[in-house]
């Protein structure tokens, strides 16, 4: 059953001589329990899909079905339904709030859930545990390494345990045991709770866990 589904979605960005067409007609189609890499050099648009997958960016033109519904960009209020519900997020920036310390920043998108505040701060403190930063929560972001917070940016992704996540360069910041690490957390999730996970990466060994993998270029598919 399809989960995600896109039909000929176009990105341009600027204007004129400056135009970038990020993505050219891209068709997608994503059964819910897949892991799926998507690859392709710098700049080919792979973080534009993802952002419009996750319901952050708008395309120009075309389609997109999450789970069976017609995603409508012109409704902002929807969108931020979606984002806090449907779909979890790894920026490839991380995106963290610097002034904030470790803990808050999981929190954060905790906040709007009809939950206790200690029913957050256990799901919190079990993701930070598991991606071993536990010890830095009351830490801010800026007293972080680059992977430490790139940790912290996939545990607030985790904790908001979502049907769908998606996750823009998860492990460019990360060593080895740490990228391993953090591959056996996705498959876990996916096969044990069925997620529905797609991957931006650059790392073969990332893309091998996963059940397909997609290779872009020029804002197309090469492989379809
Ligand atoms: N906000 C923006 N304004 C103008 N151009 C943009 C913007 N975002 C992306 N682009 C352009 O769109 C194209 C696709 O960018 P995108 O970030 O999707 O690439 P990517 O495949 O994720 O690259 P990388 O592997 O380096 O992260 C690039 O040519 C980029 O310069
Ligand atoms: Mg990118």
């Amino acid at each position: 059953m399809s989960i995600l589904t896109l039909k000929n979605i176009c990105k341009t960005y600027g204007k004129g001589n400056a135009k970038v067409n990020a993505l050219n007609n891209i068709d997608l189609d994503v059964n819910k329990g897949e892991l799926i890499a998507i690859m392709g050099p710098s700049g080919c648009g792979k973080s534009t899909l993802l952002n419009i997958l996750g319901c952050i960016d708008t395309p120009d033109s075309g389609s997109y079905f999450l789970d069976g519904q017609d995603v409508d960009f012109k409704k902002i209020n929807g969108l931020s339904d979606v984002r806090n519900h449907k779909v979890s997020f790894v920026f490839q920036n991380f995106a963290l709030i610097k002034e904030f310390t470790v803990m808050d920043n999981v929190l954060l998108p905790l906040k709007f859930r009809k939950t206790s505040k200690k029913q957050r701060t256990d799901t919190a403190s079990k993701y930070l545990k598991e991606l071993d930063i536990w010890s830095l929560r009351k830490k801010h972001i800026n007293e972080l390494s680059g992977g430490q917070q790139q940790r912290v940016a996939i545990s607030r992704a985790l904790c908001q345990e979502t049907e769908i996540i998606l996750a823009d360069e998860p492990t460019g910041a990360l060593d080895e045991e740490n990228s391993k690490k953090i591959m056996d957390i996705f498959c876990s999730l996916n096969k044990k709770l069925n997620k529905t996970i797609i991957i931006v990466t650059h790392n073969p060994i990332v893309a091998d866990y996963c059940d397909r993998t997609l290779h872009m270029k020029d804002g197309r598919w090469i492989d379809k």
